[in-house]
């Protein structure tokens, strides 16, 4: 047959499921999956024992992000080199206009830092930050590729708020055009009477970067989300709640669910396994994201929530943000950058405290990392699965191996991690991007620039 590459005896998770097969590469492409493939000329790795799962799509970052005063500290070279050591060949990062700026003029900022830098292939939703401005261009940005939309319900000062006005429009456009809307659920009215009501010297100097869990109470979460449904339903159109971080947000993705609206939530990693006893110790306001961490009590919801249905994808919301411009809250909560660094340790995460805690099986570790992602994002099955005429995009993984994490040895530009000193199962021995080695005995060995711009026709569903 002539295949570049063959795969022999990895146990595949395939469409149908954990089977040992080999898996032979052809250019950029996966030709064929299945039992004795043909070896002659090609470059054979033997997987016996280890795993191969399809790339990691993840669906939320934000690289070199302008934010809280600052650019976000891993950029489209080390974010993506990052991606790669941890398993992950896709990810979609959030563009963003600024100022008079069009959805055109985000989507070309975005593409030229993406394109000359990064090592895994990249798309982009885009941010509608004045619906009156932007709506227009929506037709025009799902013709060019990208069906996927997002709005904020919170972060005026950074002037990307959008009202239930701009939701309700959005969502109907969206039904039209085959497009989905993505959606930061925090209710900033109460949010911001809470941060105001908290915002004194003596609060501060009391309870420190505990003031960024004490305003965030779950009912902001909560509230944001059932009014986002409501449009929703109102409207029909497709509703991706992004970095879900309650058990409440969590109910209410599964009752709408359950009576037919077209809505998924996401949840991050750090919901997964940090709380927010984290803003306890000395270095608290390292782990401000936004929301931030919640409880064991919304852990074991979100977990549950993916093994019932209604959290369809884990992702990372990666916005990392180095200890110097973390330093910049001098005491006050409200100053910290928010964000964590995550790509490096998404799959790893999910992996010990998913499959190798048996809360997850490594079946839905694919499904929520790789193929529930590409489905909804229009990126299936180009992404997201190992078939013949997917792209290359493999991951190899040492079921037996596990690393230390250490900031000082891994590729994002993050001078600490969240996960600092874990024992961690699941990081990539090998990646492949589109045929293409870019990491071996767990080292990055791909190129910048390598990664493509993947243009995408319509949001996808999971349900039908
Ligand atoms: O803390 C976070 N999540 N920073 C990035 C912006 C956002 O809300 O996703
Ligand atoms: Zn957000
Ligand atoms: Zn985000």
């Amino acid at each position: 047959m002539g295949y570049d590459r063959v795969i022999v005896n990895a146990a595949v998770v395939g469409p149908e499921g954990l089977a040992a097969r080999d898996v032979a590469i052809k250019g950029e492409t996966i030709a064929a999956v299945g039992e004795g493939l043909d070896r002659d000329g090609a470059e054979v790795v033997d997987a016996s024992g280890k795993i191969l799962i399809p790339g990691g799509v993840d669906v939320h970052v934000h690289l070199e992000l302008p934010f809280c005063g600052t650019v976000s500290a891993d950029d489209w070279r080390t974010g993506t080199r990052a991606a790669a050591r941890g398993g992950v060949t896709t990810v979609i990062d959030f563009a963003i206009p600024y100022g008079e700026e069009t959805l055109h003029d985000a989507f070309r900022n975005w593409k030229d830092r993406a394109g000359p830098k990064a090592a895994v292939d990249y798309c982009f939703h885009l941010a509608i930050t004045d619906w009156d401005r932007h709506g227009p261009e929506m037709e025009s940005m799902v013709r060019l590729g990208c069906p996927t939309f997002k709005e904020f319900m919170i972060y005026a000062s950074e002037g990307w708020q959008s009202d239930d006005r701009a939701i309700f429009n959005t969502l109907e456009r969206c039904k039209d055009l085959g497009a989905m809307l993505l959606v930061h659920a925090e209710s900033s009215r109460v949010l911001d009477e809470l941060i105001a009501r908290h915002h004194t010297p003596e609060l501060m100097a009391k309870h420190g970067a505990r003031l960024h869990a004490i305003t965030r109470p779950n009912v902001i979460e909560a509230e944001a989300i059932q009014r986002a449904i409501t449009w929703a339903e109102a409207t029909g159109g497709r509703l991706y709640i992004v970095h879900m971080s309650t058990r409440q947000g969590a109910d209410l993705v599964k009752a709408a669910r359950a009576r037919g609206v077209d809505v998924y939530a996401e949840t991050c990693a750090q919901y997964l396994v940090l709380d927010d006893s984290v803003f306890d110790g000395p270095d608290g306001h390292l782990f401000a994201c936004c929301p931030q961490v919640k409880s064991r009590l919304d852990q074991d919801r979100l977990w549950r929530g993916l093994v019932d249905g209604e959290v369809s994808v884990v992702s990372t919301d990666t916005c990392t943000f180095s200890r110097e411009q973390k330093a910049r809250w001098e005491g006050d909560w409200t100053k910290i950058p928010m964000g964590l660094p995550g790509l490096e340790t998404l799959i790893p995460i999910v992996y010990t405290h998913g499959v190798r805690a048996g809360r997850l099986t490594i079946e839905q570790l694919v499904e929520k990392c790789c193929t529930n992602p590409a489905r909804l994002m229009g990126l299936y099955p180009r992404k997201g699965l190992i078939a013949p005429g997917s792209d290359a995009d493999l991951v190899l993984i040492d079921p037996e191996k596990t690393i230390t994490v250490d900031h000082a040895r891994m590729e994002t530009n993050a001078d600490w991690s969240p996960y600092q000193g874990w024992e961690l199962g699941g990081f990539a021995e090998m990646t492949f991007s589109r045929g293409r080695k870019i990491v071996d005995h767990y080292r990055f060995v791909g190129e910048d620039g390598w990664g493509r711009w993947l243009p995408r026709e319509r949001a996808g569903s999971l349900d039908g």
